[in-house]
């Protein structure tokens, strides 16, 4: 792994050939990753709930000159069995196999002390941030097992690692995240499994998180992309079981 991720360089056509899913590819840190990893060469599967929030994504992609891109609607908090396997038998079907998964969509959920969280919201924000990402990632290993050099990436925050008052079930989602990654990095022997900490970036969620901070000091989510270059293209090969920071 370089010493400084965040200045890692990738070059131009590092991710040519890859067919890379990205979840909550519509707004924030997934839709620049999506655009990102299309201009570095990758086929992009956009995975989200709005569908008009894809769209823009995707006639970006298709804009700038990159991969046609694939679009797949899907709203976490409701998807059944079926849903995840339609993903997978459409993917099968169009492409065979899947190089890259980046677990990347999340929600904030309530900022409240555990002794008054509401339960239903609880109940909600573990099943999208945590419950979902491990039925989207099983539901999908039969492809990545495909791929000649497949990449999971599951999307950690620095309140998964300590814990701290009033992030809520917000918090565990990605304590339990951080154990899943490193259950199924310890598993796999074909395929690198590790967690990206994006730290503070100026999206709708960090507003959400912290209303009264000046957006215009925390790093946009393209200026935190070097990371996410790094662990979905080929050199992070051998790198897996790791919790690697953005900033
Ligand atoms: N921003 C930060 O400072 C920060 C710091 C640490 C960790 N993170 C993590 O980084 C990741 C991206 O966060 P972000 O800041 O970019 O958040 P964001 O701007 O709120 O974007 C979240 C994305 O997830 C999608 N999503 C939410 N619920 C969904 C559901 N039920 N089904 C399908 N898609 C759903 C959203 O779709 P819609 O747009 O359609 O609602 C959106 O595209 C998250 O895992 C977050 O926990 C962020």
């Amino acid at each position: 792994m370089p010493a400084h991720i965040e200045n890692y360089l990738p070059r131009a056509n590092l991710l040519q050939g890859r067919v890379i899913l990205v979840s909550g590819a519509g707004a924030g840190i997934g839709a620049e990753a999506a655009r990102t990893c299309a201009r570095f060469g990758a086929t992009v599967v956009l995975v989200g709930r709005t569908q008009k929030k894809l769209e823009a994504v995707y006639d970006a992609i298709v804009a700038a000159g990159g991969p046609q891109p694939a679009i797949f609607v899907m709203d976490f908090a409701k998807a059944q069995g079926d849903d995840y396997q339609n993903l997978h038998d459409g993917l099968e079907q169009e492409f065979g196999r899947l190089d890259g998964l980046l677990n990347n969509a999340s929600v904030l959920g309530a900022r409240s002390p555990i002794e008054h969280h509401d339960i239903k919201t609880w109940l909600e924000t573990i099943h999208i941030n945590l419950n979902a990402p491990f039925i989207l990632t099983k539901t999908l290993l039969p492809l990545l097992h495909k791929s000649a050099d497949a990449s999971i990436v599951f999307t950690s925050s620095g309140v998964g690692r300590k814990g701290k008052a009033f992030w809520g079930a917000y918090a565990v989602s990605k304590f339990g995240t951080e154990g899943l990654m490193q259950t199924l990095a310890d598993e796999l022997t074909d395929i690198r499994v590790n967690c990206i900490n994006p730290g503070a970036t100026r999206t709708a969620m960090r507003k959400a998180a912290y209303p009264g901070e000046d957006p215009n000091r925390l790093k946009t989510p393209a200026e935190i992309m070097a990371p996410y270059l790094y662990l979905l293209g080929p050199d992070s090969k051998g790198l897996t079981g790791r919790s690697i920071d953005c900033q």
